[in-house]
């Protein structure tokens, strides 16, 4: 018997009941009023929101996938993933830095990256591409003119790249504003920083899932009421109160994609170091930074993809990858190791790898301390006692973390 021919959805809609209701929560709330509470629990724990992300989030934003010392030379390929789709970063004969679909255009196998010095082989029948995604070969599928067919119509999906300071990102939707406008506010960071020229030690993503919804993990990082609590003996060098000093926020307005503070440091020129944030930093401090940035660590949180540290020696970065709802890779000191931007004259020091050592050690010591804690406000998003939360002085980033969700939601309910 035939079967009945059922229309196909679009990826976004119709949606899930549980995505509807959850939007639906979200939508009666006034902007101002959501973001002075934390978001439903289900937008944390349910799969199909997380899919609703995928498609409205993960693939209309800019996502950092790694950086040009990665890709450095031609032939250079980096293997990835944005929203749940296998991309492949490629640097080509003339230089030019590409992000494709790993999608081979035959019949859909996975290309992988190649061995330095060979093209891009589809492992299933061996369609061959070169860098920039152009056909070069097609066994077996007839004469010289139908090759040349081939070779004119096909090639792998171009996806949009940007760099920006050396950082990868690639964006699924064509149609997406450029990034860098978007992250203007963090630019004088820079300055001191390129002055004495940076290199990056790359994390390696980590193959084991954080069991927590990406935005707890990020709430984790920008939140500057906890280090006090949960961070004692690591965090105490960098409080976020500190007589009359203390944390910094930045404003954001809509459209930014850089969720920023910054917290002063006992003393200058301090960092990380092997019991955490101290005065002896294992990398020592890069002398064309301005004195402010010598006394201050900078947290920016590029959402939904990326978190930076800018610190008086380094700047530090974690690559962050949803799986699932409840599933995040990361790569980091804290997680893997490396992450690190360093000056050229740290990465020659005689005894650079122990300082590495040292900085993993620190790391380890605070990311131990906030495993239990991340676990806790997954598990709790479970709770039918779960309030709907209340934001003091010390979480504006929390807060406006949720305003560059909601802008993103709203887009995706306008649609
Ligand atoms: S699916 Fe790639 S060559 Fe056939
Ligand atoms: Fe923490």
């Amino acid at each position: 018997m035939d079967q009945p021919i059922v229309p196909l959805a679009s990826p976004s809609r119709p949606r899930p009941p549980v995505v509807a209701a959850l939007l639906a929560e979200i939508a009666r709330l006034d902007r101002d009023e959501v973001c002075q509470r934390m978001l439903p629990a289900g937008c944390y724990t349910a799969p199909e929101f997380f899919a609703f992300e995928q498609n409205e989030v993960f693939s209309r934003t800019w996502i950092c996938v790694g950086r040009v010392e990665q890709v450095a030379e031609p032939g250079d390929c980096l293997a990835t993933e944005v929203a749940g789709e296998p991309v492949l970063i490629t640097r080509a004969e003339d230089g030019t830095l590409h992000a494709l679909s790993a999608i081979c255009q035959h019949r859909g196998e996975i290309i992988p990256c190649p061995e330095k010095g060979k093209g891009l082989r589809c492992p299933l029948h061996f369609w061959t591409y070169d860098f920039a995604g152009r056909l070069t070969s097609a066994p077996r599928m007839g004469d010289a003119e139908a090759m040349l067919g081939l070779r004119k119509s096909v090639r792998l999906p171009a996806l949009r790249l940007e760099l920006w300071h050396g950082f990868i990102f690639v964006n699924l939707d064509p149609s997406a504003q450029p990034l860098a406008p978007s992250l203007a506010k963090l630019e004088p960071l820079w300055r001191g920083y390129e002055a004495t020229g940076l290199s990056a030690v790359p994390p390696v993503l980590s193959d084991t899932p954080l069991p927590w919804n990406w935005k707890v993990h990020v709430e984790n990082f920008t939140d500057a009421y906890h280090p006090e609590y949960v961070h004692i003996g690591t965090h105490d060098f960098a409080p976020s109160v500190l007589g009359s000093d203390g944390v910094r926020f930045t404003e954001m307005k809509p459209g930014d994609n850089a969720i920023v503070r910054s917290v002063p440091m006992r003393k200058p020129d301090g960092g990380m170091m092997q019991d955490g944030w101290g005065e002896n930093a294992a990398f020592p401090a890069i002398a064309t930074l301005p004195a402010e940035q010598r006394a201050r660590i900078t947290f920016a949180m590029l959402p939904p993809s990326l978190t930076m540290m800018f610190a008086a020696g380094t700047v530090a970065y974690t690559l962050i990858r949803p799986i699932g709802a409840e599933a995040t890779l990361a790569g980091s000191d804290r997680v893997t190791y490396g992450g690190w931007l360093l000056p050229k004259s740290t990465l020659e020091l005689p005894d650079f790898l122990d300082r590495c050592a040292a900085v993993r050690e620190g790391g380890s010591k605070i990311w131990t301390q906030d495993v239990p804690i991340n676990r806790g406000m997954q598990a709790a998003k479970h709770s039918r006692f779960l309030p709907g939360g209340v934001y003091g002085p010390l979480e504006t980033t929390l807060q406006q973390f949720n305003q560059w969700l909601l802008e993103k939601y709203r887009r995706a309910m306008a649609d």
